[in-house]
């Protein structure tokens, strides 16, 4: 196989997978339900889609385009695209902001690691008191919390998942974008989706599903604020993996005849599908158990209610398995497309082979995504701008990095960029027809980058 064709997806279910795979991760399954219950249920769910479509498709068709007219990582897109001008600093800011990205969000992958660990041994249950549908919560309720401080705020457990999280995204990265990224995802998605919709099955046939079923599907209008719309803008990039080059790295192996339209359109989807799904197991679930008072923030919906729904189930520890397995996976598919972005520049920059390229790559993660580790148990005093790292990194990179990102993404191709360049790309240099290569246009020249700078401002006159 020749080096130009080892470096591109091998098949069109693969480039699918492994872009699903980037973008369907922790963002959908823990934030998602999160989010919706604060913002109106149904509600937030319709503002999601209607922004997945103005904003996220075209700045996703966007990333594509230029990935793939570049076909190269995130800085040489725009080193070949625009020689001699300034834009390379676009894909500087991608790289910087996958990277900050990786340091937190392994963090957290290495806490469903080590949640998944427990459910195997039992030891995530053992000692919470048996309660049954509709009973008093409050034990073990207290219980599972204990257990999460327990788990996340000691410094060694923590950090060696953290780092383990590390080790195997340098396994499969180091294996190359065919081998390693392709292949893991074409048997971690599926079995996702398999894992997801049997969850949805139990939850949705316990006693009392139906008043959640009822709750996150009746849309509540009056939820709706300009803050809740900006919440759903930050979900629709944060879910759809834009912003930093992820998609613009990918799209650079995805072959000359793929349709990027079609790509976008399936890929947002699964994006929709799988919050949807996660809605149903969450909602039922909560008030099948009588938790509606409960407020679902991510870190204890995942970590605390839904073992605590798992605790009432028969055959507890298989769904938890179950459960933590379909979370490890989507984790580790987005993180493996983030820290894609920094080890396609460091290989082409430097020319190195892979396997440098990969433990060059990786190597500093272990030390800086520790600060980020620690940030729960010893360092948890460090605080700069009265942020701990893990948060300073959370949002330094989510609220700011990629909103700008965005916009300069935007901004180049919608005024700078060859001029036939996305219509080339949608249209595969002239070869398939599309019908929207004008209103994408439209939207990355003027509303994209509007709407994202009132993103980007809003916080500020909170
Ligand atoms: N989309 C992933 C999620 O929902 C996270 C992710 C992967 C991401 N690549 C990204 C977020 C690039 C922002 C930018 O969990």
């Amino acid at each position: 196989m020749s080096e130009k064709n080892s470096k591109q997806f091998g098949s069109k279910v693969g480039l699918v997978a492994a872009t699903v795979g980037s973008a369907v991760g922790l963002g959908n399954i823990w934030r998602f339900p999160a989010e919706a219950q604060s913002n109106g249920g149904a509600a937030f769910l319709l503002l999601y889609v209607i922004c997945i479509l103005v904003l996220g498709i075209p700045v996703m068709l966007a990333e594509f385009s230029l990935g793939r007219a570049g076909r190269s990582d995130a800085y040489g897109v725009f080193r070949k695209l625009a020689p001699g001008k300034k834009w390379w600093m676009i894909g500087v800011l991608g790289i910087v902001a996958s990277y900050a990205i990786t340091c937190f969000y392994s963090v957290v992958t290495g806490w469903t690691l080590e949640y998944l660990v427990q459910s195997i041994t039992g030891g995530l249950y053992d000692g919470i008191p048996a309660v049954s549908p509709g009973g008093d919560f409050s034990v073990a309720d207290a219980g599972f919390q204990a257990k999460m401080t327990q788990y996340i705020s000691t410094p060694w457990t923590p950090l060696i998942f953290t780092w383990l999280v590390l080790l195997v995204n340098m396994l499969v990265l180091a294996r190359g974008v065919q081998k390693g990224i392709e292949k893991l995802s074409n048997i971690l998605m599926p079995m996702l989706f398999v894992v997801l919709v049997a969850l949805c099955c139990v939850t949705l046939t316990l006693p009392g599903a139906g008043a959640g079923v009822e709750w996150f599907l009746s849309p509540d209008f009056s939820k709706i604020t300009a803050s809740t719309v900006i919440n759903a803008m930050g979900q629709t990039f944060f879910s759809l993996s834009l912003g930093m080059g992820t998609l613009i790295t990918y799209a650079a192996y995805y072959p000359s005849d793929t349709k990027l339209a079609s790509t976008s359109g399936i890929v947002s989807m699964m994006s929709v599908i799988v919050a949807l799904l996660m809605g149903f197991v969450i909602f039922p679930a909560v008030s099948s158990f009588g938790l509606d008072g409960h407020s679902l923030v991510g870190t204890t919906l995942v970590f605390q209610t839904l073992p605590e729904v798992f605790a009432c189930l028969p055959g507890t520890q298989i769904w938890s398995i179950l459960f933590f397995t379909l979370l490890f996976a989507a984790a580790l598919t987005s993180t493996v497309s983030i820290i894609e972005v920094t080890l396609a520049f460091i290989q082409n920059r430097f020319k190195l082979p892979r396997i440098k390229a990969t433990v060059l790559t990786i190597l500093p993660l272990f030390a800086l995504s520790a600060l980020c580790s620690l940030s729960f148990s010893s360092m948890s005093e460090v605080k700069i701008f009265g942020l701990t790292f893990f948060d300073l990194f959370d949002v330094l990179a989510t609220n700011v990095l990629l909103p700008v990102g965005a916009i300069f993404i935007c901004i180049y191709l919608g005024w700078c960029a060859p001029k036939n360049l996305l219509k080339d790309q949608l249209t595969n240099g002239g070869t398939i027809r599309s019908h929207i290569a004008g209103v994408v246009l439209f939207i990355i020249r003027w509303v994209a980058p509007a709407l994202i700078f009132t993103v980007l401002v809003a916080p500020l006159f909170k």
